[in-house]
């Protein structure tokens, strides 16, 4: 005990005490038991509520449609409603492709943005070719750009069949650009 009554550090002496030796240990075991709690609590909590933010947006496979419905060498729009996933925030939302079914069965889908500006563009039926009505971009029925502004093909959507429904994944680009970078 020192002349001011607090305790006298240990070791002061140059001993080491076994009660003191004893205390030491058990806050260290006790030390190491609210730290192992701690972390305990954390990794759950990290899982339920942050990790979920950090997460990238979630686009689902999204049915559109039966492949039967699409003639082989016509373009179809096919709307759907599609739900997207970003953290927290779910929203849903209406949404449109272009499927085409080549004469081998093939299918490839479209997203419905032309990629000059994002403008959503249309199958000219006589003329067999895709056109775009703000700046006149045309795309030949494998999205490859025949005329206009527009800096690159048509951009292609996920998609695969299954029990003869096609199924998409909705994404979103940036316009204006030669290379292809999702939003
Ligand atoms: Fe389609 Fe400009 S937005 S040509």
């Amino acid at each position: 005990m020192t002349s001011d009554g607090s305790p006298t550090p240990e070791g002061e002496s140059g001993l080491s005490t076994p009660v003191g030796s004893r205390r030491r240990f058990f806050q260290w075991v006790t030390g190491g038991l609210a730290g192992l709690i701690g972390l305990g609590l954390a990794i759950p909590l990290f899982g339920y509520v942050i990790s979920p933010a950090l997460k990238r947006r979630v686009r689902p496979w999204v049915d559109v449609g039966s492949v039967g419905d699409i003639p082989p060498g016509e373009p179809r729009q096919l709307d759907h409603i599609t739900t997207i996933q970003d953290g927290y925030l779910e929203s849903r939302s209406h949404k449109a492709i272009w499927a085409v079914k080549r004469p081998d069965g093939q299918i490839k889908v479209f997203s419905p943005m032309c990629t000059h500006l994002g403008c959503g563009y249309r199958w000219e039926t006589g003329e067999k070719t895709f056109k775009c009505p703000c700046h006149g971009s045309v795309f030949d029925i494998d999205g490859q750009v025949l005329s206009g502004p527009a800096p690159r093909p048509l951009d292609l959507l996920p998609s695969k069949i299954e029990n003869g429904r096609l199924l998409v994944v909705f994404k979103e680009f940036k316009s204006g650009t030669a290379q292809v970078v999702e939003l």
